[in-house]
């Protein structure tokens, strides 16, 4: 193959252009794969780059006292595949997926987020975007996470990462994290109003994993067995550059999928159980996943044992892709849903295995990507494996309507807005005022109203909650009358579903229900579509929690 060093004057986007059609037509050629007038994407060699582990923080090697990080946005560049060239991709500490923070239950974490992206943006501002700030402005959040933040005028100490709070370059947010919860997976990502979609697009997204003695004491597969998979949306051009969605009012689906930073990596494991910490980071995809043979896609591949979802262990593991049973339900996760799962490969020694995709939207814009990495068994384990997969994981209480303080209606709707249609929640914008004041240690159901015709991935802060029921509702009498009538019977939530969650999938013309108690801490907060151009074309708005019915 032609090598041309970095020093050659024949610098620019043609040399790059040129350059990379040279190793894509010798990949192509190598594999004898697509035509070479196919889409970049589809030329690429699948499954060549080892699926990569992001570096890992573990801040719970300092027990017991208050450990405080400095953490920067960077700008680096990195190759998405080994037959492109290098790119600019944002992230954290130099790394996309950022570091993969780990604490201990109650090991209070101080971190300060220090913009240092470059003073340009690496995609340029959709078309219709409602953006009046600098083109790079971001705040980080830790979703899932339970923080206070008692002032969001406060634009030092903020930990939640209000979004009006953004950092330009130079500036740090502190933000506190009392990591007083359960066992389970967070993830950090950014938050700056208007601009959320394109920087976590950009790269601006990372994992945080809380840890305790009750998740120890499962005895689940730890350490090399237990792997973060993190699937991110991409659009790469066919002149080998990296693209976000042009138009605002397009959710930004792309055209491939990084896994951990990849695209198509492989991931070599032992015969053996894995745990895998599955997050969806991409701005508005749902994937559907499951394995099968790679020899043979009518083959399947092994089950997967979903041990947890958004907010921790599930009641007791629930079985997905039972290869006995093709029509299985899969998988499904939405924009920002995580899964625990515990993989059993010990029937598949010496087999490829591919993860395969069924995800779509209603949205025409939406293209499939059915295959998004392989797994290579290897033909014995290094050492017996002597990890469990737990018949029973942690008790779930069921919360119930009936000790409810409030319930709340909350309408997915559109607007029209001087002939351009905006998504809202209640007919609202991010700028109007708060409506929704709960009382601190109450509980609540909030009726999601889907009047909308795709589905919505809806999510709280501060909160963890309870997913009741989802019902069809007459949609028509509803936008007229604002009363609620069901059409049919309530669907309860899938197995999986049945722990605690900070997002829901809202079901088109469903009501989705949700229950849940507004603690520990009284602020100010956000509600929010995950799917992120829908977020940042104010499909968001703020709530507060108060100390008393009194202080409202
Ligand atoms: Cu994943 Cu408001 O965030
Ligand atoms: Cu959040
Ligand atoms: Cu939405």
């Amino acid at each position: 193959m032609v090598r041309l060093g970095l020093d050659s004057p024949q610098k620019g986007p043609f040399f790059m252009k040129r350059l990379l059609s040279l190793a894509l037509a010798a990949a192509a050629a190598a594999a004898g794969t697509a035509a070479a007038d196919a889409p970049l994407v589809s030329r690429l060699t699948k499954y060549v780059d080892e699926l990569p582990i992001p570096p890992v923080i573990d801040v719970a090697t300092t027990p017991g006292k208050k450990a405080v990080l400095d953490l920067h946005m960077t700008a680096q560049t990195t190759k998405l595949h080994r037959e492109l060239p290098e790119t600019q991709v944002w992230g954290y500490q130099g790394s996309s997926p950022g570091p993969t923070i780990s604490v201990e239950r109650g090991q209070e974490l101080e971190v300060r987020w220090t913009n240092d992206l470059p003073k340009t943006h690496i995609y340029a501002r959709p078309e219709g975007a409602d953006e009046t700030g600098p083109d790079v402005r971001a705040v980080t959040h830790l979703h899932g996470a339970a923080v206070a933040e008692p002032d969001p005028t406060d634009r030092h100490l903020d930990s939640d990462g209000w979004p009006d709070n953004w950092l330009v370059a130079g500036e740090t947010q502190r933000a506190i994290y009392p990591n007083d919860q359960a066992a389970r997976l967070l993830w950090y990502h950014d938050h700056a109003m208007g601009v959320t979609g394109r920087n976590v697009a950009a790269g601006m997204i990372g994992a945080y994993e809380i840890h305790d003695p009750f998740e120890r004491s499962l005895n689940l597969p730890s350490g090399p067995y237990e792997i973060p998979l993190i699937f991110q949306s991409k659009l790469l051009k066919d002149d080998g550059t990296w693209g976000y969605t042009a138009d605002i009012g397009k959710e930004f689906y792309g055209n491939a999928v990084a896994v951990n930073g990849k695209l198509f990596p492989v991931l070599t494991v032992e015969p053996r159980k894995y745990r895998f910490r599955v997050l969806n980071a991409s701005n508005a995809r749902t994937y559907g996943l499951r394995f099968f043979d790679a020899a043979d896609a009518a083959v399947p591949g092994p089950a997967f044992h979903q041990i947890g979802s958004d907010a921790g262990f599930l009641a007791a593991p629930v079985l997905l892709n039972d290869p006995a049973n093709a029509r299985a339900p899969r998988l499904v996760l939405a924009s920002a849903e995580r899964a625990d799962i515990v993989v059993d490969f010990a029937a598949f020694a010496g087999r490829t295995l591919v993860l395969s995709n069924n995800g779509r939207d209603v949205s025409d814009d939406e293209r499939p990507i059915p295959e998004l990495m392989q797994v290579r068994v290897l033909p014995a384990v290094s050492a017996p494996d002597t990890s469990t997969l737990p018949a029973k994981l942690q008790g779930i209480v069921r919360l119930k309507p009936e000790d409810a303080a409030q319930t709340r209606t909350i309408s997915f709707d559109q607007m029209d807005m001087g002939g351009k249609t905006m998504l809202a929640l209640n007919g609202k914008m991010w700028m109007d005022p708060i409506e929704e004041r709960p009382v601190l240690g109450t509980t609540e159901v909030w009726q999601l109203a889907n009047t909308l015709m795709n589905a919505h991935p809806f999510h709280i802060h501060l909160v963890e909650f309870q997913v009741l029921d989802r019902r069809l509702f007459d949609v028509q009498a509803y936008l007229e009358t604002g009363k609620i009538t069901y059409m049919a019977d309530s669907v309860p939530p899938a197995p999986g579903e049945m722990g605690w969650k900070d997002v829901v999938q809202v079901y088109p013309q469903m009501v989705t229900r949700i229950i849940m108690r507004f603690a520990p801490f009284p602020g100010y907060y956000v509600y929010h579509c995950h799917i992120l151009e829908h977020e940042d074309m104010d499909m968001m708005r703020p709530f507060q929690v108060v100390d008393s019915a009194a202080s409202r």
